[in-house]
């Protein structure tokens, strides 16, 4: 029998990571795939072992871990985290260390975010921009800032391709939304619940009323989570296929996960139109969150003003590889009642 390919996964539990996970264990080549999982939670890890993924209990944290997975796995896939630097070089010291020792020449894909598009905002929420940036046009992503989110963790991957010890690729996924389900949700094992939105849904609850950042103006790409899964199937397939050298890669391996745009009131105001039909308030209407509700809701009124920035993106690279997102904006819009419904529901639980 042919040897397996080994594959070491971080973020396994993750929203993104366990729905990209869940997709490769439904792969047709499923059966040539060796699965190593680093995982933080004992009983998760016990769980996955059943879908045949063997699981290494352990932190990111443990640069010395993750350098040992790494260099024992021809493919990484990197879902957990898009700032983590030291993690990141740990992961490119073992895959180093791997192509020295065996010539082997791994892959990386890596998860970063259309949030490498905010740099240098203060929009505050009171702006759109029209700068729009598209994941082909290789020398607009060239320019992007080493000051700008995300992107010291990707300068870092650039370079490991550039000095020609790893292939890397980059998936840039931006506002992604949908309630997950798969066999690892029902299993226990993953987080099925986005961030961006359900972060704003808390907040209106919070206030019994929808809230936005200033006049929640500036736009955002959105992505459903299936076809974000997709993106990563369908890249690593191309990888297989034409062979790592033919899929673009290091700096130009930039994919970002888009099928359309919004404003940042359209999100507040489905949530506003969601908490009326669920008899939470009378007015749809968002009103803007104060400096107080901001640090009180989002950790700080920075880190609140997030959500009032502009990230415009186009995902022809990605479209370019065969990737065809079925969700629209449309469908996010839908998707914020189930949404908001789950979050009162968990309130419950957690009563
Ligand atoms: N969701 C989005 O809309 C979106 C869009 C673009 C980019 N991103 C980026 O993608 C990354 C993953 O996002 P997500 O939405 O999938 O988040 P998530 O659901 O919170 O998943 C994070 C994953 O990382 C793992 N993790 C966290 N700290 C760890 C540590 N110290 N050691 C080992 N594993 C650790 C978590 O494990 P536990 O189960 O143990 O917590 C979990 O598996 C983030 O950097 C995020 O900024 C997200």
């Amino acid at each position: 029998m042919a040897e397996k390919t080994p594959i070491f996964v971080i973020g396994a539990t993750g929203y993104i990571g366990g729905s990209v996970l869940s997709r490769f264990l439904s792969h047709p080549s499923a059966n040539t795939f060796d699965f190593t999982a680093l995982v933080r939670s004992e009983e998760k890890a016990k769980k996955l072992e059943q879908f045949g993924v063997h699981s290494v209990i352990g932190s990111y944290k443990d640069t010395t871990l993750v350098e040992k997975l790494a260099e024992n796995a021809h493919l990484v896939l990197s879902l957990a985290d898009a700032d983590d630097l030291p993690a990141i070089q740990a992961i490119l010291k073992g895959l180093r260390q791997r192509h020295a020792k065996l010539g082997d020449l791994p892959i990386l894909i890596h998860t970063s975010g259309t949030g490498i598009l905010t740099e240098g905002q203060e929009t505050k929420g009171m702006a759109a921009t029209d700068v729009i940036y598209d994941d082909s046009d290789f020398e607009q992503i060239a320019n992007i800032k080493p000051t700008a989110l995300h992107r010291d963790v990707d300068n870092a991957i650039f370079e490991a391709d550039k000095q020609g010890y790893a292939r890397t690729y980059i998936i840039l996924p931006s506002t992604i939304y949908g309630i997950e389900k798969n066999l690892l949700v029902d299993a226990g094992i993953q987080n099925p619940f986005s961030v961006q939105i359900p972060m704003l849904i808390k907040a209106s609850l919070a206030r019994g009323r929808a809230g936005m950042v200033g006049k929640g103006l500036p736009f955002w790409p959105d992505v459903h989570i299936d076809d974000v899964a997709d993106l990563y199937i369908i890249l690593y397939d191309a990888i297989i296929t034409k062979g790592p050298e033919n899929v673009d890669h290091g700096v130009r391996g930039y994919y970002f996960g888009e099928n359309g745009e919004h404003t940042w009131y359209d999100i507040s105001k489905g949530i506003g139109e969601a908490m009326v039909a669920l008899d939470l308030t009378n007015d749809p209407e968002p009103t803007t969150f104060t400096d107080e509700e901001l640090e009180k809701h989002f950790g700080s009124v920075d880190d609140g003003n997030y959500s009032g920035t502009n990230s415009r993106a186009r995902a022809t690279h990605s479209r370019s590889l065969g990737w065809k997102p079925k969700y629209t904006t449309q469908d996010m819009i839908a998707s914020i009642k189930p949404e908001v419904e789950a979050n009162l529901k968990q309130k419950q639980t957690q009563q």
